[in-house]
């Protein structure tokens, strides 16, 4: 798997023992939804792409489909063709029947003096009617125009989605942490016209600017070629001016005004065709441009609805708790679309886990009664490292916790069940990608036993391989590693790179595709830049990324991307990124850099730089440590060497280094780096976010 000058996450996956089976507890088997033991056969292969009517039919279509599965474009896969549907009618509407007194969501404020509010299905329906009236009749937007949405955890950010997605509106969800500039380039790679904000949000106890974001997020479209007409803000506090940074006059709009205009406004649901695109969500892939992962209205929902019943557990009777953001895709697939398809109550908490203290999730999970509670490994080792007893203290009872995100370490996974879940909730680790939709790995809840470590076996109608480097197919018990691809479409898939089919096909298909004249899906299996393992009992263990993406606090950063920014600060004459293992957050970047000629102070310039990379990505990129050494280790050919730079930053073996241009230089910076000590950048316990993100 080594590929020369690359830097791959499962380099330096930690070797973790085999580990026993735990199996659910029978309190949550009496109850689950997916208690059938022939599951897996109603999914198997025999009976695909069939099997996944199953999925759609928990919908409400406007007309029915008649073509389950096309393949006639591999690998642009149809589903559901012929169907028409529209997703907020899923979400919303249609519950008002029987649940329009139901709470859909419970926001939870991040200061525990001010009240928490109770949406109900009714009101969510009236408000997602009014802000679409102002995106129809306000701003002109129509179905398939794209809007950038740039905002925090509060509840304007699903109402306003779903807005969207009632108008047929590709919604471009722009995670609340990253910078303005970061959203103002994706905002003009989707062309949006119009972006929408918040003025600001409460974060460890202070109220953060956000509406500055915005100014330099139009600005950052304008120079690349984008015009952003309109900017709508939403204020934290309704009619109050709490910030200083002023509204632009015919440009920026406060929604509380606005919507003055549009009380009582109905907005039909717009029936879209299965194959129309519901959103937009960029992530960061090989190269320095991130990518906007497209998913479709019919298929994404379904999976997202299907695999929130199956695997989340939800009922309408649950309490469901979800602590991603929503601006990243887990925050859209399992807050957002499945569990509002379902008519389940979710809550929607403002702040960081561990304000003001780390005993705050488990107050919210007593208060509110939560029985399901979804969250990453960072969030819980980094709960258990500042209260591991303070889930004891509390009276609440999960009957199902998920993990996600990223790998979990045994040790972490015990703490999560014996602790947090009291022994009492059954746990899924659930592995899947921004461009899967929905999980692709775990176990079903009540039928397979959970063992610690291991994301578990395929989801139903899931079908993975994995090939080594050659495309060898690596059976199962062979403890190597290799690529972890799907063989089979899904409706979940993403249906391609926003303008970008080309990329699309080269990411994802290029590698193991068998025959690219031919249609049959066989022939071309989903390559997930995964490294895994599987052993004998189907349980696979995903040990990173394989590409130049870094998997920090279970949020994915391009190297390239931070290597580019890096270049922009005028004394950098060369720059390297590589992850390092991390106590909390799984791994961080690292920066190395080599200096033009004449530069003296390096200090300097290491602040200019994590300022740099702040500012054009966001504060979750900032570095663990930045490396001034003379020069960086290279190739005959001028390749920086990445792998050599990672096994220094990780102290493990650089290998054989004689090949190299320049191998002193080797050497010279494990010196540097092991010896000396790095700088390592100032962190407060208050950096670590949500789900560990950084701000
Ligand atoms: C990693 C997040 C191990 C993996 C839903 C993947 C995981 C990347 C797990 C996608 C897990 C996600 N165990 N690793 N349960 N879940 N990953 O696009 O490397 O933000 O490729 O989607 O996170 O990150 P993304």
């Amino acid at each position: 798997m080594a590929t020369v000058g690359r830097t791959q996450t499962t380099d330096i996956a930690v070797h973790w023992k085999e580990e026993e089976y735990i199996h659910p507890p029978a309190g949550f088997v009496g109850q689950a939804n997916l208690v059938d033991p022939v599951a897996d056969e109603r999914f198997s292969e025999k009976h695909f792409p069939e099997c996944f009517r199953e999925y759609a039919d928990m919908l409400s279509w406007d007309r029915y489909w008649h073509t389950t599965l096309d393949t006639s474009t591999p690998p642009f896969w149809k589903w559901f063709s012929g169907g028409t549907l529209n997703a907020c009618y899923n979400c919303v509407d249609r519950h008002l029947d029987r649940h329009k007194n139901k709470a859909a969501f419970i926001f939870v404020p991040e200061s525990e003096t001010e009240p928490t509010y109770t949406l109900t299905y009714q009101e969510l329906f009236t408000r997602v009617n009014e802000v679409a009236a102002v995106l129809r009749d306000f701003c002109g937007l129509h179905a398939g125009d794209r809007v950038t949405i740039h905002m925090p955890m509060i509840l304007e950010l699903p109402i306003t989605m779903l807005a969207c997605a009632r108008l047929g509106i590709i919604h471009s969800v722009v995670f609340g942490g990253f910078s303005g500039e970061a959203a103002g380039l994706r905002a003009a790679d989707s062309e949006s016209r119009v972006m929408i904000y918040a003025d600001g949000y409460y974060r460890n106890g202070k109220l953060v600017e956000h509406k500055a974001s915005a100014d330099l997020a139009v600005e950052c479209a304008g120079h690349e070629g984008q015009k952003i007409e309109k900017v709508l803000v939403w204020r934290r506090h309704p009619g109050q001016e709490l910030l200083t940074t002023p509204m632009v006059q015919g440009r920026d709009y406060y929604m509380d005004e606005l919507l003055k205009g549009y009380k009582r406004a109905k907005v039909a649901p717009v029936s879209m065709d299965a194959e129309a695109p519901l959103f937009l969500m960029y992530t960061s892939g090989t190269t320095g441009k991130p990518k906007g992962c497209q998913h479709r209205t019919g298929g994404y929902l379904a999976y997202v609805t299907g695999t929130s019943k199956y695997y989340q557990d939800i009922h309408p009777e649950d309490v469901y708790w979800c602590m991603a953001d929503i601006g990243w895709i887990t925050g859209h697939s399992y807050i957002v679309y499945g569990p509002l398809a379902l008519g389940a109550t979710s809550i929607i908490y403002e702040g960081v886990p561990n304000y003001p203290d780390a005993g705050r999730p488990w107050r919210i999970a007593e208060r509110f009664d939560v029985n399901i509670f979804h969250t990453s490994p960072t969030a819980i080792r980094m709960l258990r490292k500042a209260g591991p007893n303070e889930p004891v203290k509390y009276d609440y009872h999960f009957k199902h916790m998920t993990t996600v995100g990223e790998p979990i370490e045994p040790e972490t996974w015990r703490w999560y069940y014996d602790v947090v879940g009291k022994r009492e909730a059954v746990i899924v680790d659930t592995w899947w990608q921004t461009e899967t939709g929905g999980f692709l790995c775990t176990t079903k809840p009540a039928l397979d036993p959970m063992k610690a470590g291991s994301t578990g076996p395929a989801a139903l109608g899931i079908y993975p391989v994995i090939y080594d480097e050659a495309g060898k197919e690596l059976p199962p018990g062979l403890e190597r590693a290799g690529n972890i691809c799907i063989r089979n479409p899904w409706p979940g898939i993403m249906q391609t790179i926003w303008k970008d089919n080309d990329r699309f096909v080269r990411q994802y298909y290029q590698k193991y595709c068998k025959d690219p004249k031919s249609t049959d899906w066989r022939d071309w299996p989903y390559f997930a830049a995964d490294g895994a393992v599987l052993p004998p009992d189907g349980y696979y263990r995903i040990l990173g990324r394989v590409d130049d993406v870094i998997n920090v606090a279970g949020h994915r950063l391009g190297t390239k991307e931070i290597e580019s920014a890096c270049l922009t600060v005028p004394h950098v004459a060369e720059a390297a990124v590589v992850p390092v293992v991390d106590e909390i957050k799984g791994r961080m970047p690292v920066i190395y850099v080599a200096l033009k000629p004449g530069v003296s102070d390096g200090r300097q310039v290491t602040d200019q730089i994590v300022t740099t990379v702040e500012t054009m990505i966001g504060k979750i990129a900032r570095p663990k440590a930045v490396h001034v050494v003379p020069d960086l280790p290279k190739t005959r050919s001028g390749k920086i060497m990445r792998r050599i730079l990672a096994a220094i930053s990780n102290t493990m073996d650089t290998g054989d280094v004689t090949t190299l241009a320049n191998p002193e230089i080797v050497e010279q910076i494990r010196q540097q780096v092991q010896g000396e000590g790095p700088v390592v950048m100032q962190e407060g316990p208050e950096d670590v976010k949500r789900f560990g993100e950084q701000e």
